[in-house]
């Protein structure tokens, strides 16, 4: 991820942020989503969580029994706008061990052995697969032996070859389902996704020596759990 590329994505971030937990807390796919994540990572308690994206920390805010007893949860934010929506937001639900890191996971320098858990929700697809490779080895090498990790993305589950265009369209009726198509497009067009297959991000987190699972939440949207092989 260059530079520019990380400017225009912070900026794009930092105007959605007033906007975004309105826009997206009522949507069934992102309630599928956290329900399951909260599932596939299991008890909480003691651990320490590393969050790519974290956004406005909603997984955390609204699941406080969920993640209350963790031992720390470290948030990873490029948009400082979402940032610090997620710090006020987590204070005010009672947490004391949330750590924020405002900065693109892509150069994020996290303590080898350090982390129990690596959790992501619909934020890796904002970088190239080569990014998403690299960010992968350094989560690897920051998780803990027998370490957890839960990636939640926008994730081509259909089988079917689409070009970007097709994806953008099936992600804007994905996620803006009652705004009409072409002011959708228009909201995110300018933006850049690199969504992958869902199969071909499993392979790329297996090859990193992980016991891979992987769930599919709707024809765009799947879920990859694995567990790093001590
Ligand atoms: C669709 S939101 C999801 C937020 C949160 N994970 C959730 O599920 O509510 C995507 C988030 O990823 C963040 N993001 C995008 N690219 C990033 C990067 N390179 N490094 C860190 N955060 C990034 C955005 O700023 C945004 O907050």
């Amino acid at each position: 991820m260059t530079q520019t590329d990380i400017i225009a994505s912070q900026a794009y971030w930092d105007t959605r942020a007033p906007a975004f937990d309105d826009q997206y807390n009522g949507l069934d796919v992102r309630q599928m989503v956290t329900a399951r994540t909260l599932d596939l990572i299991g008890s909480a308690k003691g651990k320490t969580i590393l969050d790519l994206g974290v956004g406005t920390a909603r997984l955390y805010r609204d699941n406080f029994q969920h993640f209350g007893h963790a031992k720390e949860i470290i948030g990873v934010e490029l948009s400082g706008e979402m940032l610090a929506r997620a710090e006020t937001g987590m204070k005010d639900a009672g947490y004391h061990q949330f750590s924020s890191l405002n900065a693109s996971y892509t150069e994020m320098d996290i303590a080898e052995n350090s982390v129990d858990v690596v959790v992501s929700t619909l934020s890796l697809h904002h970088i190239t697969d080569a990014d998403k490779m690299s960010v992968l080895e350094q989560v690897t090498q920051a998780l803990k032996p027998d370490g957890r990790l839960v990636i939640a993305d926008q994730l081509n589950c259909t089988g079917d070859e689409l070009t970007a265009q097709e994806l953008q369209k099936k992600m804007v009726q994905t996620f803006f389902p009652e705004v009409p198509l072409e002011e959708a497009l228009a909201r995110t067009g300018h933006h850049k996704e690199y969504t992958c297959s869902l199969p071909g991000f499993a392979s790329m987190v297996a090859e990193l020596g992980f016991h891979v699972e992987t769930e599919t939440i709707s024809d765009f949207v799947g879920i990859v759990a694995a567990r790093r092989i001590a």
